[in-house]
This record gives C-alpha cells, sequence and structure tokens, in this order.
C-alpha cells in the first residue's frame, strides 16, 4: 500500500476510536468520507500520478473507502448502544411506556359493505359470480328485453368505447345472462347467485350521482320460484343487513327484464319509521329494485320460461352506507380523501 493511503489509514481509524458522541461522529465521517473529505482528496490526485500507477493507486484508495464506510458503521452502532444503555440506567427511557400506536391502513367502505353483502348472501346460499365491466351493447339492453330503439335505453345514458357495440356496463344486470348461460349448463340447472360490481354511467356528478358507482345484483332459477320466495329473501337479508326486526314494503315499479317489478322500501333504521330527515319523514328507504325474471330474459339465459322461473334484485351498496353512517356526499366515495377514508 502507498505511503500516503497507508498514513491516512492509521490517522482515521485512531480519530474514529477517539469519537464517543453522535456528533463527533457526524464530524468524523464528514472529515473522511464526506465529498471534500480525505479520502476524496486521494481520489484528485490519481490524475497526477504516472499512468502505469493510477489504476493500483485507484484500488488502494476504493479498498480504503470501504474499509472506512464499515468501521464508521460499527462505530455508530456501538455509540448507539452505549447511548441507549446509558439512558435506561437513568432513566431516561422507560420502557414500561406503551409503544406508539402503528399506522393501520383499512378498508374502503364500499368494500366493508360489500364483504357484508357477501357474507349474509353467502350464508342464504348465493354465489358470486364475477362477470365483465366491459361489457357488450347486447348484454346490457337486448338480451335483458332493452331493444335497440326501446325507450326505456334513456333512462341509462351509456359510456361507450371506440366500437360502439361495446361499452362500459350501467348496470350489473348484464351478467344475469352471462351467470344464466355459464351456469346453468343450457337451461337445466338452477343457480342462486350474486354479482357485485362496478358500473358506470354518463351523468352530471353531483352529491348523490357519480359516474361510477357499485351494484350487488341477485338471480335465482329454479323450477317453481315464486314471487313469495323473492320477498322472504329479500326480508330475510334486510333482518340480516340492518336489524331483526327490519319491516320490509314492496312497491310496483317497472324494469323491462322484470315482470312484474317492484321496488323495495325498508323501514328507516335510523329514526324506526317515524320518520326523519335521512328518509325524508316518509319511514321508509328504498334499498333495491326487483323482480320476477322476464320470460325473454330467461330464453335469453337458455331457460325454457314454461318450466322456469326465478326472481332477480339490484342493489346500490354506497347509497345504503350512505345511510347507514350519514354519508351526505357520494363524491367523498371516489374522492380518495384521506380525512373521509380514516373515518371507517
Ligand atoms: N339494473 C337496475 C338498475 O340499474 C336495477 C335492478 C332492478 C336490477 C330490478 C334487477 C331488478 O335485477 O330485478 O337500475
Amino acid at each position: 500500500m502507498s505511503q500516503t493511503v497507508e498514513d491516512l489509514r492509521r490517522q482515521a481509524h485512531d480519530a474514529l476510536r477517539k469519537t464517543i458522541t453522535s456528533n463527533e461522529l457526524v464530524q468524523w465521517r464528514s472529515r473522511y468520507l464526506g465529498r471534500k473529505g480525505a479520502v476524496g482528496a486521494l481520489f484528485g490526485t490519481i490524475g497526477k500520478l504516472p499512468k502505469e500507477e493510477r489504476a493500483a493507486f485507484g484500488q488502494q484508495v476504493n479498498a480504503l473507502q470501504s474499509e472506512l464506510q464499515k468501521a464508521f458503521e460499527e462505530r455508530e452502532q456501538l455509540i448507539r448502544d452505549q447511548v441507549l444503555a446509558q439512558d435506561l440506567e437513568e432513566g431516561e427511557i422507560d420502557i414500561t411506556l406503551p409503544a406508539y400506536p402503528r399506522q393501520m391502513g383499512g378498508l374502503h367502505p364500499a368494500t366493508r359493505t360489500h364483504r357484508e353483502f357477501q357474507t349474509i348472501w353467502a350464508e342464504m346460499g348465493f354465489q358470486v359470480y364475477q362477470s365483465h365491466d366491459v361489457e357488450e351493447d347486447d348484454f346490457n339492453f337486448t338480451l335483458l328485453n332493452l331493444p335497440p330503439h326501446h325507450p326505456a335505453r334513456d333512462m341509462q345514458d351509456t359510456f361507450y368505447t371506440t366500437n360502439p357495440k361495446v361499452l362500459l356496463r350501467t348496470h350489473t344486470s348484464p351478467g344475469q345472462i352471462r351467470a344464466m348461460r355459464e351456469l346453468g349448463q343450457g337451461g337445466s340447472k338452477p343457480i342462486r347467485v350474486i354479482l357485485p360490481g362496478m358500473c358506470y354511467r354518463q351523468e352530471q356528478v353531483t352529491a348523490r350521482s357519480e359516474i361510477q358507482f357499485t351494484q350487488v345484483e341477485g338471480l335465482a332459477i329454479g323450477r317453481n320460484i315464486r314471487m313469495s320466495d323473492l320477498k322472504g329473501t329479500i326480508s330475510e337479508f334486510a333482518k340480516r343487513m340492518f336489524n331483526t326486526n327490519a319491516k320490509v314494503r314492496y312497491r310496483a315499479s317497472y324494469f323491462p327484464f322484470t315482470e312484474p317489478s317492484m321496488e323495495v322500501d325498508v323501514e328507516c333504521f335510523l329514526c324506526d319509521g317515524e320518520g326523519c330527515r335521512v328518509c325524508k319523514y316518509t319511514g321508509w328507504l328504498e334499498i333495491a329494485g326487483s323482480g320476477m325474471v322476464h320470460p325473454t330474459v330467461l330464453r335469453n339465459g337458455g331457460y325454457d320460461p314454461s318450466l322456469w322461473s326465478g326472481f332477480a334484485f339490484g342493489m346500490g351498496p354506497e347509497r345504503i352506507t350512505m345511510l347507514k353512517h350519514g354519508i351526505q356526499d357520494i363524491r367523498y366515495f371516489w374522492g380518495n380523501d384521506l380525512r373521509f377514508l380514516k373515518q371507517f
């Protein structure tokens, strides 16, 4: 090793052994390993050496640099341990104090409601069927008994892709056709599924409507399924979701894919039906659209409507979450504001 490198090596180690406080240690590092430190200065002299000596000298300085870096880290650990031991001895650190709580992530409120839904429906024998977000026009509309010029298509303003036959689904109902075709085995097997997922509509974003939102669709197909099965099933869901005494009522409505169609209300769980701001003093909250699967839809799913029947429903988990937690504005759900999300 050249004399200069060896001198610096000895000098640096001596100085390091004398450091006691972390302040001194930092000073040592900048003196020897810093940008303008002694090791750096040695690198600067390489250019002045005769060509044939440069490579060997460079290697020596490199080795010295790694050696000092390692020595520094060891000393740093040693000083840290000593300081800690001293603090403990002098009672500066109270190890019986509880640790700082860890920052934990949480589940998004929409995810929580979805999981709650899935657990309840699974307990009632419904399997989850995952359908597509990007959907064909036929599945979103035509096969659900909404032919191309049906006036009910106006109810939903749609995001189309550059291919006018392909769109972002406006509701989870197209999954009904896919589930029937895939799980029904040519219309020969009963099915009981829920279809959760994101839906998209080209709408003015307001406190009550978003361009994206989730739905949970339900579908049951069997030999003798009747309206009483639909009512019993949804009432049971409401008891498990809201409370054991939840009352449910059904109002006649219209959806092209069900006949007859009904809207489902649950007795307001905030005021027990007394009337409050959230239920607009009616005592009832709307939670779902539902009905008996239309014969045309059964046929499009591969079932013979003279032998098979079924019921379907669609729910909006965000709306239910908003009602449960008194959330005033649907835009909070996808705004990703931590002040909102941290509350759950
Ligand atoms: N797809 C309807 C919507 O987006 C909701 C719906 C209503 C789904 C009735 C159903 C149903 O399955 O039977 O508004």
